[in-house]
């Protein structure tokens, strides 16, 4: 993979509140051009630029916005020490194409007196649900908000963050949010790892033995791909992981691709799904079966 070390190329508007966001994207629109919107927390790797490619192949128009959003961490959660440099991250931006940087601060998205949350029922009462309470009710919540504010045609987010993909398609179909919701499979190193910004906090040690989860994920969906029952996999999958010095590993679980159940064997459209600790860092990561 190559280096992430930004260049000069065409200029990106930095937009940080919502009047001049709407007055950009009505401009836009005015001009018969259709618009993008891609959400980050920031911290941009090769996974978030790959979204801004590809959204820029199907709108003329692409913003990012990057909000280190509060509401979606937990109390013993990262956010204060979740990694900021946004005058980096507006420089990537513009070597992969975007048009506008949309940097809204807390006061903006969650104004004195806020009380509205947006909670997607079932498909977040399990696999990272319920080990990290309100998480997903602040995704939906912050992601209803950057749409409405936007109104773009189509955003774009990664499988990398599956459960979170099924639970933006649903509420967005369940609210009638006129957007096209487009997943991007995961970007990874080329020793399997997926991107992600929380890779940074991995010690030399802990990067080396992070692609394991990968791989595991990989061998329990060839083993079950034929419809064999999923515990066996499971099981040596999970040895497998603490073997590899995980711990602990909060799940690994076959479940239907779309309605998230938990899947006893394979018969349709599947997804095995992991969440472990490597040291202090929580890794997430997922493949198709
Ligand atoms: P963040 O973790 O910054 O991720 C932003 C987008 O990039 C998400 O759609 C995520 O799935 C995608 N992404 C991250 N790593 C990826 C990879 N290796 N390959 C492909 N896509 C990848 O996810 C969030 O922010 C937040 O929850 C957000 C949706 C912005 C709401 O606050």
């Amino acid at each position: 993979m190559s280096a992430l070390s930004p260049s000069p190329a065409a200029s990106v508007a930095r937009l940080g509140d919502v009047p001049s966001l709407r007055a950009q994207v009505r401009a836009w629109r005015t001009a018969g051009e259709d618009v993008a919107l891609v959400p980050t927390m920031g911290a941009l790797h090769e996974g978030h630029l790959t979204l801004v490619r590809q959204a820029r192949e199907t709108c003329r128009r692409v913003i990012v916005s990057i909000f280190v959003n509060p509401t979606q961490f937990g109390p013993s959660e990262d956010f204060s020490r979740y990694p900021r440099d946004p005058e980096r991250d507006v420089a990537l931006l513009a070597t992969a194409g975007a048009d506008a940087a949309y940097l809204p601060d807390v006061a903006t998205m969650y104004p004195p007196g806020f009380s509205t949350t947006v909670s997607v029922a079932g498909l977040t009462e399990q696999l990272c649900g319920p080990l990290r309470p309100g998480h997903f009710a602040g995704v939906a919540t912050v992601v209803t908000k950057l749409l409405l504010q936007a109104l773009p045609d189509r955003a774009l987010f990664g499988e990398k963050d599956y459960q979170q993909l099924q639970v933006i398609r649903r509420f967005v179909r369940d609210l009638d949010i006129p957007v096209t919701i487009e997943g991007v499979p995961t970007v990874r190193e080329t020793d399997g790892l997926a991107l992600s910004s929380r890779n940074q906090y991995l010690s030399a040690e802990e990067r080396a033995a992070a692609p394991h989860l990968a791989a595991v994920l990989r061998r329990v969906a060839d083993a079950v791909r034929a419809g064999a029952e999923t515990a066996p996999a499971l099981a040596e999958g999970r040895a497998a992981l603490e073997a590899a010095g995980f711990g602990p590993v909060q799940y690994l679980s076959v479940n239907d691709a779309d309605s998230l159940a938990p899947l006893d064997r394979v018969a349709g459209p599947a997804r095995v799904l992991a969440a472990a600790y490597l040291g202090r860092t929580r890794l997430i990561d997922n493949v198709a079966v």
